[in-house]
């Protein structure tokens, strides 16, 4: 670890780091070649976070008919979303409802929440008799949202007792519940935190996105950088292991205020960072960057470059992180999220409960060739969700089958985030496959050429995997390996 550096030597050596990239020289021939930081979502997400993307999935006519033909395996990772928040964030595009707490909201909204946790457990018995019946077991928890925090602490015990009640869960299990600094510092928060540490909670999650007061009012979080402190000291005193998101280049985001971020997580040090890059969706709280007279306020190309290179710069050679990935840094290899591993790879099954959940199923057993298994989103219409679980109704809306032809695609998306092998089945797809290998070598060549891609040899494995120029667009780069049917779904949406 290195010592504290000073504003204008962090940002001189940042620079240095970019220019022996070649950057800016090298940026228009990115841009020709159609490799720029993008402001907007990618495929549904302001992250690559699935394979497929989110928006490429298609409507489910019968839903009971495709649920009655999902099977799990051995293990599976369980997902809950939790789709209610105290605020309304401008740059949010996720599935949520404004609701403030029992004391604070109306006899409706209360009784709405009601509807949903009961909606949920319903879902909950459905899958748990499922799962009983194949004999799978769950390794992960992760109660998202959204905002969990936002519930009363005898719902959140009732919910954690309903998934231990109808689910085999692994022993030593982590159980991670999502909040935000406004929950945490409510009446009763720091209390709440240490009930949910009580009842199993292992990891907790929350962001403040940014420390910058300025930008916490525009994103209308409801706090001021003071409480922001507050809120990661309280967390930090409960909880061991626990994760703070932050959002690099949100409205007026400058590498300046990158540096005022780093220099109060120098004080934190919070056990796992994740440092998002803010892109929009064309939604009304996230529509930002079509609003004229709003867009220039952005940060442009050169400057999201540098404060991406600051935050790396600091927390790795300074502050002794391990970076994970482009977005993601750890204090320690112990706090790695196993949560996101699942979420992100398509060889661990996942399975979301609540409205716009998502899930994905490994199905491949070798016998049939063409079919490699599923992944499916619940209605992502809160009340949708609701009336179907409250009619019996099965809730999912959108899926999509997982043909080898996806897996080898999930392969390149989600395996080059961290470094990508290939093994034995993407072999056998490649030759059932040619056109779509040759697509994937003429890409992977293209990005070698201009020095985003590389390959290592790690023992007897061959390793294709960003280089430091890469990782700088690194969401960019997976996206541009969804497969071209999926591109194809994307353009009709
Ligand atoms: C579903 S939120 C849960 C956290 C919690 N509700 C909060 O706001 O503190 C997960 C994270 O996604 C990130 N996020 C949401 N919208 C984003 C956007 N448009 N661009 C980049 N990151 C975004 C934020 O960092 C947020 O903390
Ligand atoms: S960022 Fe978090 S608190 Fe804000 S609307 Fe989205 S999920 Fe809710």
């Amino acid at each position: 670890m290195g010592d504290a550096t000073t504003p204008s030597v962090a940002f001189s050596n940042a620079s240095e780091a970019l220019s022996q990239l070649g950057i800016p020289d090298i940026l228009p021939t990115l841009h020709q070649a159609g490799v720029a930081i993008k402001r907007s979502i990618l495929g549904g997400s302001h992250s690559v976070v699935t394979y497929p993307p989110l928006n490429a999935l298609s409507k489910v006519e019968d839903s009971s008919a495709l649920s009655s033909i999902i099977r799990y395996g051995a293990q599976t990772s369980l997902y809950i979303h939790i789709a209610f928040c105290e605020t309304e964030c401008t740059f949010c595009h996720y599935a949520v409802r404004k609701y403030r707490g029992q004391e604070k909201s109306s006899q409706k909204k209360t009784d709405d929440v009601v509807r949903y946790l009961s909606a949920l457990e319903k879902e909950i018995e459905s899958w748990g008799r499922k799962l009983h019946e194949s004999g799978t077991t769950i390794s992960s928890v992760y109660i998202g949202g959204g905002t969990p925090l936002i519930l009363e602490t005898e719902q959140l015990r009732s919910l954690l007792a309903k998934i231990c009640e109808e689910f085999t869960l692994v022993s030593g299990i982590e159980i991670c519940v999502e909040g935000s600094p406004l929950t945490i510092l409510a009446p009763g928060g720091h209390e709440k935190l240490q009930a949910l540490k009580l009842a199993g909670v292992t990891r907790f999650s929350f962001g403040v996105q940014s420390f910058n007061n300025e930008v916490l009012k525009r994103a209308a979080r409801g706090y001021k950088r003071a409480q922001a402190y507050q809120a990661c000291m309280i967390v930090n005193s409960v909880f061991e292991n626990w994760n703070l998101d932050l959002i690099q280049s949100l409205y007026m985001g400058t590498p300046e205020e990158v540096w005022e971020n780093l220099e109060i997580l120098r004080l934190v040090r919070p056990p796992h960072i994740t440092w998002y890059h803010g892109r929009f969706a064309a939604r009304p709280q996230g529509d930002w960057l079509s609003v004229e007279g709003k867009r220039e306020h952005f940060e442009g190309e050169l400057s999201t470059l540098l404060g991406r290179m600051l935050i790396w710069r600091t927390l790795v050679d300074e502050m002794g992180y391990h970076q994970v990935d482009g977005n993601r840094f750890v204090r320690d290899p112990e706090f790695e999220d196993p949560f996101k591993k699942t979420r992100t790879s398509v060889g661990n099954d996942l399975l979301g409960l609540g409205a716009s959940s998502y899930s994905h199923v490994d199905e491949r057993t070798g016998q049939d060739p063409f079919f490699a298994g599923w992944f499916f989103r619940n209605h992502t219409d809160i009340a949708a969700y609701v009336e179907a679980m409250e009619s019996g109704r099965i809730p999912i809306g959108t899926c999509m089958p997982f043909t080898p032809a996806e897996h080898l695609a999930a392969s390149y998306v989600i395996g080059l985030r961290t470094g990508r092998t290939e093994t034995e089945y993407d072999r056998k797809v490649a030759i059932e496959e040619p056109t779509l290998a040759a697509h994937y070598r003429t890409l992977v060549g293209g990005l070698e050429a201009l020095g985003l891609l590389e390959r290592f040899q790690d023992g007897s494995n061959d390793v294709l995997h960003l280089t430091l120029l890469g990782r700088l667009f690194e969401d960019e780069i997976l996206s541009a390996f969804y497969s071209p049917d999926v591109l194809q779904a994307l353009s009709r949406r």
